[in-house]
């Protein structure tokens, strides 16, 4: 009787490990998707919509730099993952043609027209021809379509490292590596103002709003190397921006990642700022 006891309890012991373990996101290692590939998703973001999380992010490969596409997986428990789609593939020309750069995928659903904007960085292999980008779809799971540069009175933004934040109030922001802050038109297709600069900004702008306080994380200019990323805050997104120091402990090297979004995870009544950083491997990016 003891025996089968002990048995059981063991048998328990291992179904509540189990269970423990297929619900908890596990950092720093390879994540599956329903196919069992590995989830390749990288400078990513997540947008939630009707109680599933959607994840973008540069498809990378292990044999070049150059972008690949951007792929989409969905979850609705942030640990199982199903490959959706490749949401932007490699275009026939343009800033996203053949033997480009495609990094820091963002997507936002525009409140006021219910389309999806697809916001990214562009560039050429040396990463001397930056643009901004504008892909559009009217459902999340693609396939987008390349717009073009975003423009800012007219002018694309030569600029690299991005990030986009979404308030609120459902204005959304281009955050933008070394300081600028710009607010999207209602549309989300254009530029509208310059509505900050933050002094001290580096790389991998990520931002998130907690109990009414403006936080912006950022790295500093290592290449693909890791570093003790740090943060500013701000009472209203306008500024201003009083730098804060870091966010993990000194050394840690942001716990060998870089920032590159906070999604606010809905908990009852509360947001919890979910930090997401990557661990870069250049020249062997998917692995
Ligand atoms: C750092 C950036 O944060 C990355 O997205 C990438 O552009 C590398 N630099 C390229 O060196």
């Amino acid at each position: 009787m003891m025996k089968y006891l002990l048995f059981l309890l063991f048998l328990l012991l291992k179904a509540g490990t189990a269970t423990a373990q297929n619900n908890l996101v596990v950092n720093g290692i390879p994540w599956f998707d329903d196919k069992g590939n590995i989830v390749n998703a990288h400078g990513a973001c997540i947008v939630e919509e009707n109680g599933r999380y959607y994840l973008f992010g540069e498809w990378k490969s292990d044999k070049s730099n150059a972008f690949p596409g951007f792929s989409c997986y969905s979850s609705d428990d942030l640990v199982n993952w199903k490959f959706e789609n490749i949401v932007l593939r490699v275009q026939p020309e343009g800033i996203l043609g053949p033997n480009r750069v495609g990094e820091r995928v963002k997507v936002m659903k525009c409140p006021k027209t219910g389309e999806y904007i697809m916001l990214m960085h562009a560039d050429d292999m040396e990463y001397k021809d930056p643009y901004i980008g504008l892909a559009t779809c009217k459902t999340i799971a693609g396939d987008y379509q390349l717009q073009g540069p975003l423009l800012y009175k007219g002018q694309p933004v030569k600029r690299w490292d991005m990030g986009t934040f979404q308030d609120t109030d459902g204005k959304g922001y281009l955050l933008i590596h070394h300081g600028p802050v710009y607010r999207l038109s209602d549309d989300y297709r254009s530029i509208e103002a310059e509505v900050a600069h933050i002094k001290g900004m580096g790389e991998s702008p990520a931002m998130f709003k907690k109990n009414g306080v403006y936080f912006m994380l950022t790295s500093n200019l290592t290449s693909w190397e890791k570093n003790d990323n740090f943060y500013f805050t701000a009472p209203q997104i306008e500024g201003p921006w009083t730098k804060q120091g870091l966010f993990c402990p000194e050394g840690k090297l942001t716990y060998n990642s870089q920032s590159t979004f906070v999604f606010p995870l809905k908990c009852g009544n509360d947001t919890i700022p979910m930090f997401m950083g990557d661990r870069w491997s250049y020249p062997h990016q998917a692995s």
